[in-house]
């Protein structure tokens, strides 16, 4: 079977993870100052409660996602850019959809050596990661604005449809 797009899995997938990434970009500062509270030994408020399940299972499923996707991925290689990239655009593409997978695993495994672990290395990393994530939302998401608006080719209905684009 010729595979042409993404499923609907896949589709979904993608934005399931686009809106947890935003909810743990919204509750980073509330973790940082219920995470000063848990070390300074003070007593955890209802709101830190909150705050800390929720960026902790958020991150988690994120992590969980991410590995479900790669397997996707694996069964039914996709053609980036819809097919219509050549050269370096395809390759480099391609090289940020790889750094997200890359990316989001290495950020919920440094949360999870920070937060269960207690590894002072890992909470750096996980600062630094923030920055990483940052860029690459950045490019990928006026990359993908870039083929909508001014290129108007298949790459966005490719991940947005309802149906794979053939
Ligand atoms: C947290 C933010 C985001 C992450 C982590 C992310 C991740 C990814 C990944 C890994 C792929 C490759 C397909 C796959 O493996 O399933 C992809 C494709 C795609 N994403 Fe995103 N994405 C994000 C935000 C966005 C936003 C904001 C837009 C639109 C403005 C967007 C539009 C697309 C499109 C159109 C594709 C298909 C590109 C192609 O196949 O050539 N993404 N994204
Ligand atoms: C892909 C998933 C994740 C993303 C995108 C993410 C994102 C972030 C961001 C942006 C910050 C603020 C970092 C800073 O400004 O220094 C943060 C802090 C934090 N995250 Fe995550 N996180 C994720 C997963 C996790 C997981 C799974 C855990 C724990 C199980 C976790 C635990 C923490 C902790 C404890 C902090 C506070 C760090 C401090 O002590 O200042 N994160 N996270």
């Amino acid at each position: 079977m010729k595979v042409i797009g993404y499923s609907a899995v896949q589709r979904r997938l993608h934005w399931v993870v686009v809106a947890l990434v935003a909810l743990q970009f919204a509750l980073q500062s509330p973790m940082k100052s219920a995470m000063e509270g848990l070390e300074s030994g003070a007593a955890v408020s209802a709101v830190d409660f909150l705050v800390t399940t929720l960026h902790t299972w958020g991150g988690a499923a994120i992590g969980a996602i991410m590995v479900y996707r790669l397997r996707l991925r694996w069964q039914r290689p996709v053609p980036v850019g819809a097919g219509g990239l050549v050269g370096w655009s395809k390759k480099s593409a391609s090289a940020v959809h790889w750094l997200f997978y890359v990316v989001l695993l290495f950020m919920a495994m440094t949360g999870v050596l920070h937060y269960y672990f207690e590894w002072p290395t890992a909470a750096s990393w996980h600062g630094w990661g923030k920055w990483i994530l940052l860029g690459l939302i950045a490019v990928h998401g006026l990359a993908a604005l870039l083929h909508l608006l001014y290129k108007k080719d298949a790459v966005m209905r490719q991940m947005w449809g309802s149906r794979p684009p053939h």
